[in-house]
């Protein structure tokens, strides 16, 4: 039998693996021999030992599974939508000022936020998950969220603005104190995972890492769709419909992120009930707090008038402190806010739902997969 310390080919590799060394990530643990296939009660969703995470049976959660697979039915391309008409409004000056400044704000922050999220899932997150469907729904999703930026790049492209125009743009996160705050704060999760000076499955680094997720999954669940109304607003008075649709299928996408980020949540808490402890539901609460806080600035920020036609900074508030109130919910958290009612009910129409066939002279089967249905 070969050991750690053996090389198991002739090729030598510089430096050997050694049984005492560890690792950072299950998925960076050398392949040995005799492991064998693992008994479901072994596999767990973050501090798994004694298995190797690389192997897909026995599947310990088929529902994440069938997850990746809907997320899978569901791609698209950003370049089939049509852009035309968004184009001529562009360029033909159909924005008020105040919405130019929301629109420039708002595509701005959100291609800057959706490269946060892939690189959170990249260095902190993905490296603790020891499932490998969950891994592999997590690849997944990276894929998605570069065709997010890639289709808010098509965006700018498709108006016809040429490199400098659209680095003007995209720069504004750079520029505007309350964007660079929202970013920031997300970051500040992600780097505190990677820097904690506690073993990976302590209660310290589980903490962590529980603590950047309710961060993610206000980013999915709270963030996008509040920067996303932004744009349908525009698209009920008639302009940018076409990037409204993008925004359309970027959202159907974020909302199962959103279901995944809480379904790993609750999962984590359910295999480590020590975990969700008193301070650590406060502490919770406390996140949800801020993200509410620096949603509702970002709304200042981007509408500095009150608001646009259609959307008033009071109602944008309002919406940020209900999503604020349903996410709590769904982590069996008493709601901070007190907002009952949907205070933008007209989104839904926006929200894509049912197979969909949006372009003209070309039959695409989108099937069902964003609908946030809880447990
Ligand atoms: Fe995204
Ligand atoms: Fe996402």
């Amino acid at each position: 039998m070969l050991s750690f310390d053996e090389p198991t080919s002739a090729f030598t590799p510089a430096r050997r693996y050694n049984k005492n060394t560890t690792y950072s990530s299950a998925s960076l643990e050398p392949v040995t021999i005799g492991r064998g296939t693992p008994h479901p009660d072994s596999i767990k969703i973050i501090g798994g030992k004694g298995y190797d995470v690389r192997q897909p049976v026995p599947l310990k959660y088929p529902d994440v599974r069938q997850r990746f697979l809907s997320a899978r039915h569901n791609f698209w391309t950003p370049n089939d939508i049509a852009m035309g008409d968004d184009k001529v409004q562009w360029n033909t000056g159909i924005l008020t000022e105040e919405e130019s400044w929301l629109f420039k704000c708002n595509i701005s922050y959100l291609t800057a936020s959706d490269n946060l999220v892939p690189d959170n899932l990249d260095n902190a997150i993905l490296s603790q998950i020891t499932a490998n469907e969950m891994r592999q729904y997590l690849r997944w999703q990276m894929a998605e969220e570069a065709n997010h930026i890639e289709s808010y790049f098509f965006i700018l492209e498709s108006f016809g603005l040429d490199e400098q125009g659209q680095g003007q743009i995209f720069n504004l996160y750079q520029d505007v104190p309350e964007l660079v705050n929202k970013l920031n704060w997300n970051l500040a999760f992600t780097n505190n995972v990677v820097n904690i000076d506690a073993p990976a499955g302590s209660m310290e680094a589980s903490r962590a890492l529980l603590e950047d997720l309710i961060s993610y999954y206000a980013f999915e669940y709270l963030f996008f769709p509040l920067g996303f109304s932004q744009i349908f607003a525009l698209a009920r008075q008639g302009k940018l419909r076409n990037t409204a649709q993008q925004y359309q299928y970027i959202w159907r996408d974020e909302n199962l992120h959103a279901i995944n980020g809480r379904w790993l949540i609750r999962q984590i808490i359910r295999e480590n009930p020590q975990l969700w402890d008193r301070k650590m539901q406060e502490r919770a609460r406390g996140i949800v707090d801020e993200a509410v806080k620096l949603e509702s600035a970002y709304g200042q920020a981007t509408m500095p008038n009150g608001g646009i036609v259609g959307m008033s900074v009071k109602n944008y508030v309002a919406f940020a402190q209900f999503m604020g109130d349903m996410l709590l919910k769904t982590l069996d958290l008493p709601p901070s806010f007190g907002v009952r009612e949907h205070p933008m009910p007209w989104l839904s129409e926006y929200e894509l739902k049912q197979e969909v066939n949006f372009f003209e002279g070309r039959v695409r089967d989108y099937r069902t997969g964003s609908v946030l249905v809880w447990d």
